[in-house]
């Protein structure tokens, strides 16, 4: 059976991907740093038919993260699919007014934490037949997007958001050249009501992890260093 871990699943993108990947039949832990949410969207999956386990996982813990590493080893001794989806969005300020600190927050989570999650899961990919970490990054961390003028009125300037997708997007372009027989790609799920952007999305959370779950394997011949919307290739 497939074994795969999400990041900050107790919610949004993360609990529909859990939901999607469990109801496939795969072993899927649900990873939330807060351990009432986790278990609580645990929970409600199971009344709706799909079992998962939770597993606490705060990104930003080398702790916690060492802790879910023993978990999913005890359980499983291995890992085929590793979800790099906590993130978080940040104060929108202007350049300008962005102080550092809130700068440093955001990538805490955001850049450190897939990399921290990364780095401690590699042994257990490596044991996978077929290993593969999707990294949930967004249009918002494309040059291509960001210069483009028809987005200019839709999506005002600011720095750290943007910048520390742009930089998981490099991120995984290096994993990608440096991880021989590992799979990872970045994913944009699109504009996704969410908390994250209290619910103002366009798309379900149906339509948001189509990507993701395409990438984690559900399909054949994933390919490796990209970067992918639901409809195909984005511009990094
Ligand atoms: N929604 C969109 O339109 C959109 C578009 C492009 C990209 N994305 C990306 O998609 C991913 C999921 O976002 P979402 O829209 O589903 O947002 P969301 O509903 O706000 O969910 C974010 C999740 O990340 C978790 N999280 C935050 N800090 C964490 C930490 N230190 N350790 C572990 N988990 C942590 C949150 O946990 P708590 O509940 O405990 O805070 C929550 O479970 C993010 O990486 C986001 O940047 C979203």
């Amino acid at each position: 059976m497939t074994t795969a871990l999400v990041t900050g699943a107790n919610k949004g993108l993360g609990r529909e991907t859990v939901r999607r990947l469990a109801a496939a039949g795969w072993d899927v832990f649900l990873g939330a740093r807060d351990e009432a949410r986790g278990r609580k969207a645990a929970a409600e999956l199971a009344d709706d038919g799909v079992t998962v386990r939770f597993v606490p996982l705060d990104v930003t813990s080398d702790e916690s993260v060492a802790a879910a590493v023993d978990t999913v080893q005890a359980h499983a001794g291995r890992l085929d699919v590793l979800v790099n989806n906590a993130g978080v969005g940040g104060p929108p300020n202007p350049p300008a007014e962005v102080r550092a600190d809130d700068l440093r927050q955001l990538f805490e989570v955001n850049v450190f934490g897939p990399v921290r999650v990364t780095n401690a899961f590699l042994p257990l990919l490596r044991a996978a037949e077929k290993p593969r970490i999707v990294m949930v990054s967004s249009g918002m961390g494309s040059f291509a997007v960001s210069n483009d003028p028809r987005w200019f009125g839709l999506v005002p300037p600011t720095l750290g958001y943007p910048a520390s997708k742009a930089a998981l997007n490099m991120i995984t372009s290096q994993y990608a050249r440096a991880l021989d027989g590992v799979r990872i790609n970045a994913v944009d799920p699109g504009y996704t009501a969410t908390d994250l952007n209290g619910h103002t999305g366009t798309q379900t959370v149906s339509e948001g992890t189509d990507a993701i779950v395409r990438l984690a394997g559900l399909g054949s011949n994933e390919p490796t260093g990209g970067f992918f919307n639901r409809e195909g290739v984005v511009p990094w």
